[in-house]
């Protein structure tokens, strides 16, 4: 089964003069490590939200079209039941965090979706050991450095064992070295089957890592 299908999408935000996504049809299949590039304005972030149900549910406007993630219509699901198998790492990862210390921001999540207590030890040392984060485990998440706050943001959400990954421009700010160890990360989550995709204007960093660039063009234009 395909992980996600774009059929003739688009999306208007509610008192925007133009579409942020038009007509647009992607399909994107299971394991597949895709990136997502082109300049700003031209509907990476929407195109992601889309995938996780976030556009239209929580960012309102006029939705045509449909978007299946795994089979499963996003708009007639809602988002929290899509993130059971979808999980979303947004932009500015510094504002998402709600605890103070690292081990209790990884296990937030699972607290929400009332994973059993005997399965955390085992999806919270995976995540950190794929991210690289063991040591920091309990560390005070603001004393961090930019690059290993945004491994505990990915790790946070791979504590949830999504299938499909999402993330918009999680090396966002960082040091080109940090950027490309957050990519190798990201790299070895595709080698564990997780479909990946992950917006980032640098079309260079994801020619190297992603087995599939998409450049979008403005609304909703796309090129491969
Ligand atoms: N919350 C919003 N309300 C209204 N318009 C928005 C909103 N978010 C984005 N847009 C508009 O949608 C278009 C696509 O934006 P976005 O998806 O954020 O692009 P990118 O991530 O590539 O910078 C832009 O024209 C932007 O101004
Ligand atoms: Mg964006």
């Amino acid at each position: 089964m395909d992980a996600v299908v774009f059929s003739n999408v688009t999306f208007r935000y509610q008192d925007a003069s133009r579409n942020a996504i038009t007509n647009l049809s992607l399909v994107i299949g299971a394991g597949e490590f895709v990136g997502v590039t082109g300049s700003g304005g031209t509907g990476k972030s929407t195109l992601l939200y889309a995938m996780a149900g976030a556009v239209p549910h929580f960012l309102k406007g006029d939705f045509y079209g449909s978007v299946t993630v795994f089979g499963v219509d996003t708009v007639d699901t809602s988002p929290v039941e899509l993130a059971r198998a979808v999980g979303l790492v947004m932009q500015d990862t510094d504002s998402q965090f709600v605890a103070v210390e690292v081990e209790d921001e990884l296990r937030f999540g699972l607290d929400n979706f009332g994973i059993p207590k005997t399965e955390y030890e085992d999806r919270l040392s995976e995540a950190c050991r794929v991210c690289g984060i063991e040591a920091l485990r309990n560390r005070i998440i603001r004393e961090l450095s930019g690059g290993q706050k945004r491994k505990v943001a990915i790790a946070s959400i791979l504590a949830m064992r999504p299938n499909l990954l999402i993330l918009d421009e999680p090396a966002g700010e960082l040091d080109p070295p940090s950027k490309r160890q957050v990519f190798r990360t990201l790299a070895e989550l595709k080698d564990k089957g997780i479909t990946v995709v992950v917006a980032e204007k640098n079309a260079a960093l994801l020619h190297e890592f992603c087995g599939r660039v998409i450049t979008l063009e403005g609304e909703g234009y796309v090129q491969e």
